[in-house]
């Protein structure tokens, strides 16, 4: 079933009751009945094929639904994308403003293009270590930070600009590693371990491996590369969890885009939090459609006066 069939099959059957509660009611319903079925597609923005009203109270219900099996929940996790630092002005890397519309990922993200050009690679991302230093935590960062303070919540992030540590995220687990962080590119013996580095600029460019003299590198994941194996085994080993929430990613990109469907396989309830739909969207048990930063408060108010 396509998503505005689902929206519009649900809006129809309620046009013909007043009744508020009973329209919640059935809502509630049919929610929880699609939740087994198919995915449910909730815009948090006026959408042209469903009355505003009866979005709104599609809204509130499937939100309501969410933070209630969230606060019964013994594990939920979270996993990031770029979508999710969109609001803290870091550009994300698909879409019409995305860096891999502008840039090819060929040039500058693979172990080929640093050994071919190290000066262009290392010019890239000083001006993203630039770009990201400027940029502060958002709403949907804090959300998350303050859910991580509590035990079973686990979250995993693509996403390399470590603004989730930086509003005091506990436990990360960071897929793709991280812009603030280098290793020796040969690698040597002791340049394998990634040191921090957080200057802006970095005084020298492209900056040396100080066990070694060789050149340094970002101690990120590049195309072609494989992920840390200890870091996918803690990410996978989170999938096991009762709500699993994917958000601000665009799905394409593996493994990170199978986790959503290892929690479902293993029984969790699954949301995914976006702007737009991914080929996510119709695997997930709950879409909502809008900012990460206004659906994650919206989320964690409603689980505060659950209490
Ligand atoms: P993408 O740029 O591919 O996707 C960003 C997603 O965020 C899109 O689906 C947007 O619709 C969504 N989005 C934008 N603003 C949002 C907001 N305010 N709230 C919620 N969602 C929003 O970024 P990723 O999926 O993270 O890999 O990309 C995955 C990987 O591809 C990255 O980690 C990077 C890249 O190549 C490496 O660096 C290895």
């Amino acid at each position: 079933m396509g998503r505005c069939a689902q929206r519009d099959g649900v809006a129809c059957s309620h046009r013909r009751s007043d009744d508020l509660q009973l329209r919640r009611c059935r809502v509630d319903e049919q929610l929880s009945q699609l939740a087994h079925e198919a995915p449910i597609a909730v815009f948090l923005e006026e959408c042209c094929c469903v009355e505003a009203s009866h979005t709104q109270i599609m809204t509130d219900t499937a939100l309501a639904d969410l933070a209630s099996r969230m606060a019964t929940a013994r594990r939920v996790t979270a996993m990031t994308g770029a979508g999710v630092s969109a609001a803290s002005g870091v550009p994300t890397f698909r879409g019409a403003d995305g860096l891999w519309r502008r840039y090819r990922p060929e040039d500058l993200a693979t172990p080929v293009a640093f050994a071919h050009d190290p000066s262009l690679v290392w010019e890239w991302y000083a001006w993203r270590r630039e770009q990201v230093a400027a940029c502060r935590p958002n709403a949907a960062h804090n959300v998350l930070a303050r859910w991580s303070q509590h035990d079973g919540f686990r979250l995993i992030t693509q996403n390399v600009d470590d603004l989730h540590g930086r509003a005091g995220t506990r436990g990360l687990v960071r897929l793709h590693g991280s812009i603030w962080e280098l290793k020796c590119f040969k690698p040597c013996a002791n340049g394998e371990r990634p040191w921090r580095d957080e200057r802006v600029p970095l005084p020298e460019q492209p900056p040396l491996c100080p066990h070694c003299g060789g050149l340094a590198r970002p101690a990120v994941v590049w195309f072609g590369e494989s992920l840390d194996s200890a870091v996918v085994d803690r990410a996978f080993e989170a999938t096991t969890c009762d709500v699993f929430l994917t958000i601000g990613t665009s799905a394409v990109v593996y493994p990170a885009a199978g986790f959503v469907d290892e929690a479902r396989a293993k029984g969790a309830f699954t949301v995914e939090i976006n702007t737009e739909t991914t080929p996510a969207s119709s695997c997930v048990d709950l879409s909502l459609i809008g900012p990460a930063e206004e659906i994650l408060p919206s989320i964690e108010q409603l689980l505060a006066e659950s209490k």
